[in-house]
């Protein structure tokens, strides 16, 4: 454990408990898609999800908000492989908006696909503790852990309501951070979330201002097997049709399973869902040749739902999959504003944090990696919300270059001096 680490000053405010952070699962973990050059045959998405969500509406809503973000991103990124976790942008957006206040607060939550005229923001809040708070502890069967922090410069006063929802509904621990020194902060944030997570999101943080006052983290770490695994031996290099012109060689595993299945021709997909020991699992789809992009448009939670009704356990003779290691990392200001999530950005109201009007967010990033190899899927994310404290804009301008210069007299507004700088020393 390094001395990094462990310089990281628990606030006094913040509860001392060894492990306060109950490990958690639920819908939407992770959501991958190996993509490709103008999406073409063999694509495939990975969902893992928690079959049994007790409070439904937050799970529709994060399903919604998932798939919209998914689309969102395969938009930015064409040709690339996708993966993210929705879980944890949500989460992590849902713990800001304890801090927002009017249109802006509005604006998140909708922005997370909640009808703020079906469900409260209360009730918001206490669906996420509630999910926080229920979930199954890691068994033998499942590693999972899951948890928000928030780092906070040493000045910075936190009104003591967002404080203690933070504790109370996000289980959110809280370190006093140094930003005035944003290179130290960062290597100390980002070794906290690598140790979080494994290691295996080394760098969530590229770049924090000197003018940070207030980092909020989510991370999530998963890792379990198949009920039935794949036997290495059987692994052999195969090709995998990238685009109608590029094809690459991977490693491509095989297995003749009973697992559920389903033909969807509505959309001409077709499903095979993998489940881990732990009966949580992997929904794994393939769109037809030239189909990707129809699918993409119809992902939404009424079609997830009519695949969850129509998985039938079937014999899959012969079932390949790549084995595969994805990793992204995302700057999701942009993507977010597209989403409708645009105040926390430019005239946002987080006073519900300080109590003053002068925070804003300056960047959401988010890393996430997954693994999928014939023993199972290991996978890992994490969010980080940056803001800062907004500073009368200093503006300078510097005559350094070839410039003009009119003098005008101010009666008659005549010109009576017009020249062009060129070369100041020059007589
Ligand atoms: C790193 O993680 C381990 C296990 O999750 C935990 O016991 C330990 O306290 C962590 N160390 C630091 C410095 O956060
Ligand atoms: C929100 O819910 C109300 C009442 O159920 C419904 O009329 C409205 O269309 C919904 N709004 C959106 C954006 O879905
Ligand atoms: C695919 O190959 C054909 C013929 O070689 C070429 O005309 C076309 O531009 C290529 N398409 C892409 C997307 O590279
Ligand atoms: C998974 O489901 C099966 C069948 O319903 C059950 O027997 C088994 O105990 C479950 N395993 C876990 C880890 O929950």
């Amino acid at each position: 454990m390094s001395s990094n680490t462990r310089r990281l000053k628990e606030l006094c405010f913040s509860d001392t408990r060894a492990e306060r952070m109950s490990p958690f699962l639920a819908l939407g973990l992770l959501v991958a898609g190996i993509c490709s050059v103008h999406c073409h045959p063999e694509n495939v998405m990975v969902k893992e999800q928690r079959r049994r969500v007790d409070d439904h509406t937050l799970a529709s809503s994060n399903t919604d908000f998932a798939f919209s973000l998914y689309k969102q991103l395969a938009l930015e990124n064409p040709n690339k492989n996708v993966i993210f976790s929705p879980l944890s942008i949500s989460i992590a957006l849902a713990f800001l908006s304890l801090g927002a206040r009017g249109p802006t607060l509005t604006e998140i939550l909708e922005g997370l696909k909640f009808n703020l005229t079906e469900i409260q923001e209360k009730e918001i809040h206490q669906g996420f503790q509630h999910l926080l708070q229920t979930l199954n502890p890691a068994s033998n069967e499942l590693q999972l852990s899951a948890g928000n922090a928030m780092f906070v410069q040493e000045e910075l006063e936190l009104l003591d309501k967002f404080i203690e929802d933070a504790r109370a509904l996000y289980s959110s621990e809280a370190f006093s951070t140094n930003f005035k020194d944003p290179e130290a902060a960062k290597r100390l944030i980002n070794e906290y979330v690598k140790n979080k997570t494994q290691g295996k999101i080394e760098e969530l943080f590229k770049f924090l201002s000197p003018r940070t006052v207030l980092v909020l983290v989510n991370y999530i770490y998963f890792k379990a097997q198949w009920k039935t695994r794949f036997d290495p031996r059987h692994t052999q290099q195969a090709e995998f049709h990238v685009s109608k012109n590029k094809t690459v060689e991977v490693p491509m595993m095989t297995l003749d399973l009973k697992t559920p299945y389903f033909r969807d021709e509505k959309l001409g997909c077709t499903l095979v869902e993998l489940t881990y020991t732990s009966n949580d699992s992997a929904l794994l789809i393939l769109p037809d040749k030239g189909k990707m992009q129809d699918l993409e448009a119809k992902l939404n939670p009424e079609t997830l739902t009519r695949w969850r009704e129509s998985l039938q356990p079937s014999r899959i003779h012969e079932l390949y999959l790549p084995k595969f290691s994805i990793k992204s990392d995302y700057e999701l200001k942009d993507t977010l504003s597209q989403l409708g999530i645009k105040k926390i950005f430019t005239d946002a109201d987080l006073s519900g944090i300080t109590g003053t009007g002068d925070l804003a967010v300056s960047q959401v990033v988010h890393s996430a990696v997954l693994d999928v190899d014939e023993e199972g899927t290991e996978g890992a994310a994490a969010t980080g919300i940056i803001i800062e404290k907004l500073s009368f804009q200093k503006t300078t301008v510097r005559f350094d270059r070839p410039f003009l210069i009119a003098i005008v007299l101010k009666d008659t507004q005549s010109i009576i001096f017009l020249g062009k700088v060129t070369n100041p020393s020059q007589a």
